[in-house]
């Protein structure tokens, strides 16, 4: 038998990844080129420079994942790629790059919504049926919507600022967790939920954010200034840098990862709600698909089972190398359009666009 086989390749905003994935799920090849050591350096991905090493790579991890998995591109059904949302300039890599594939080849070409591709990730791992709802939590990302086709997602809140990961980050350096030898090696967000262990969550009175809005939106850059404040206060009072008394920066990171895991488990209760009183998600066993790097957060996880538990869900994350950013959910993302028919180019002649 002949699979459906799909080369995805992803390049939206720092890490340059392709993969070949099989119509049952099976990831045949797959490579990954991360550039977060050079972005680490400059304190923030600059685009021009995040473009040019994305073009220095493309075609090597392109290469990789394809000779990893054995299929020669002839035999591939189509090639996959995100178009969007991302920054302009990486996303223009990849895409250049596999509409000249696509026209060497003669293939039938995919473009990717990423967030799609985020959302779809779990029908590879698990067997779950439409409709589901997802929770993204990263560093770039925070929304919650009710997926209830493969391009039919309803959005149901979002940051109305920063992301938890972006905010635990900051909140991270200005503690110089880096310093740590023990989170010397840990993003931000891991090292504040290493930390917190230590802590005493309650020493800080901080007020989940938006607690009386009637919607299921998120904001972090208001808890972000007043962690601000605690830290500028206590350096004052006691002459020091925060990150220095680690007994101090372990109380903040308590306090802070307990306020991030009520917020999030607040508007996701919202949400779980809002959709079985209007009959979009079951009463029992809907599912609720929590990724993103801040997903693996421990403390958030129990906040979360404790709302899935509440509301009879079923809580799920993908396994954590499927939930950063990776060139396997956009492959599967196109066998998954290729199985329903949808967006599937035949004729790329007229998008050769720059994207948004
Ligand atoms: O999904 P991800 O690897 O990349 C993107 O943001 O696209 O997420 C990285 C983010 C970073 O902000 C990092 O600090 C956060 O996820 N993170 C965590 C944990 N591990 C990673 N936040 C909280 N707790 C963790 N254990
Ligand atoms: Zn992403």
């Amino acid at each position: 038998f002949l699979h459906k086989l799909v080369l995805g390749i992803e390049t939206s905003c720092d890490d340059t990844a392709a993969a070949v994935v099989d119509e049952t799920g099976n990831v045949l090849g797959e490579a990954i080129h991360s550039q977060t050591e050079v972005h680490l350096k400059t304190g923030g991905i600059i685009p021009p420079v995040a473009q040019q090493l994305h073009r220095e790579n493309i075609q090597r991890i392109v290469q990789e994942a394809l000779s990893a998995s054995r299929v020669s591109p002839s035999e591939l059904s189509a090639i996959a790629t995100t178009t969007k949302p991302g920054l302009a300039l990486s996303l223009g890599v990849g895409l250049s790059f596999s509409l000249q594939l696509v026209d060497q080849l003669k293939k039938p070409f995919i473009p990717i919504h990423h967030m799609e591709a985020h959302a779809l990730t779990i029908r590879l791992t698990n067997n779950v049926e439409f409709p589901f709802l997802v929770l993204l939590i990263s560093g770039g990302h925070c929304l919650l919507a009710l997926v209830r086709g493969v391009s039919d997602f309803l959005l149901l809140g979002k940051s109305l600022d920063i992301a938890p990961g972006d905010m635990l980050d900051k909140v991270a350096r200005r503690l110089s967790l880096r310093k740590h030898p023990e989170c010397s090696t840990m993003s931000g967000g891991k090292a504040i939920e290493h930390l917190a262990k230590q802590g005493n969550k309650l020493l800080f009175d901080l007020k989940p954010p938006m607690h009386r809005a009637k919607n299921c939106d998120f904001s972090f850059s208001g808890l972000q200034n007043v962690v601000d404040k605690i830290i500028k206060q206590k350096e004052k009072e006691e002459g020091i840098e925060v990150g220095q008394i680690l007994s101090s920066a372990a109380d903040i990171a308590a306090a802070v990862q307990h306020t991030t895991a009520c917020h999030i488990a607040k508007r996701t209760h919202r949400a779980i709600l809002f959709c079985q009183q209007r009959g979009l998600l079951a009463q029992t066993n809907a599912v609720l698909v929590a990724s993103g790097g801040v997903a693996s957060n421990l403390y958030i996880r129990k906040a979360l089972e404790i709302v899935t538990n509440l509301t009879q869900c079923i809580l799920l994350c993908p396994p954590p190398r499927l939930c950063t950013d990776n060139g396997v959910m956009i492959a599967w993302n196109g066998i998954e359009r290729l199985r329903a028919g949808l967006g599937i180019l035949h004729d790329t002649e007229g998008i050769r666009y720059e994207p948004k």
